[in-house]
């Protein structure tokens, strides 16, 4: 029955634990919540898929994926991203699959993790449910992607919405944006007591960047050029069962407003 559906789409990674730990979470989290829809997948990564397809699995990219459901006579689909930001990715999205809204009786799409003002207290409550308790000796670094899109601002208004919630040890750099590592190292220098730093990918799958920038044994990881003691946790966002309940919510605030549309 595949007459409505949901399709989840994600940038992507080629790191299959990370993959299942996350990516399939958040869509195992939206079958759950919408057991008369059915749940599929598309990556937006075109180097991603090249890469997976090298490997032998074929995932399908938006235009494939919304072709199969009209194909298998699905007429009504929320397209929910797990990307965290409004940036290049989610606007590719937009953009392939604007063609394909009036082939479908309904299509509406939910937004990325960080879009509304609101959405930011949310995902730092929910990160804050898996932090450890505050110390003056420590802090709290997450590594987002980041972007030379307008989007790229989300990282430190996220930083802003952690310090509101009372989490003043959070600093967040990103490894292709502003700030980057060089900001968020004079961010944590700000506290000198400092000397233990917990280290957190701030995506939503923990993969190459995560393992390598972040965790790896070379000496340009951000690990390697801490002065400070540091702890590694690997978890991508959707590991955080909070997390992905937010994925749900933007899932069917798509839907009801859809479904006022009408
Ligand atoms: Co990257």
């Amino acid at each position: 029955m595949t007459e409505r559906a949901v399709l989840a789409v994600s940038f992507g990674t080629s790191h299959r634990d990370t993959l299942e730990k996350n990516i399939a979470a958040i869509e195992a989290e939206l079958a759950a919540a919408f057991p008369e829809r059915t749940v599929r997948r598309a990556f937006t990564s075109g180097m991603i898929l090249r890469k997976l397809a090298g490997e032998g699995t074929h995932i399908d990219n938006v235009p494939q994926a919304l072709e199969r459901l009209l194909a298998e006579g699905c007429t009504d689909v929320v397209v929910q991203p797990t990307h965290v930001m409004n940036g290049e990715e989610y606007h590719k999205l937009l953009a392939q699959a604007e063609p394909y809204r009036a082939r479908f009786a309904r299509m509406s799409f939910g937004r990325p993790l960080l879009t509304a003002a609101e959405d930011y207290a949310a995902l730092g409550r929910a990160l804050m449910e898996a932090l450890p308790a505050q110390r003056a000796d420590t802090a709290v670094l997450y590594m987002g992607h980041g972007s030379e899109h307008q989007a790229n601002s989300a990282y430190a208004l996220m930083e802003y919405a952690f310090h509101d919630l009372g989490r003043k040890d959070v600093v967040i750099g990103t490894v292709e944006g502003y700030p980057g590592f060089g900001e968020a190292l004079r961010r944590l220098k700000e506290r000198p007591q400092v000397r233990r730093v917990e280290l957190r990918p701030l995506m939503t799958v923990a993969g190459d960047h995560a393992k390598n920038d972040l965790a790896g044994d070379e000496e340009d990881s951000w690990r390697r050029r801490l002065e400070a003691e540091t702890v590694c946790v690997l978890t991508g966002l959707g590991e955080h069962p909070a997390v992905r309940a937010l994925f749900v919510e933007h899932a069917r605030q798509a839907e009801q407003l859809q479904a006022e549309a009408c």
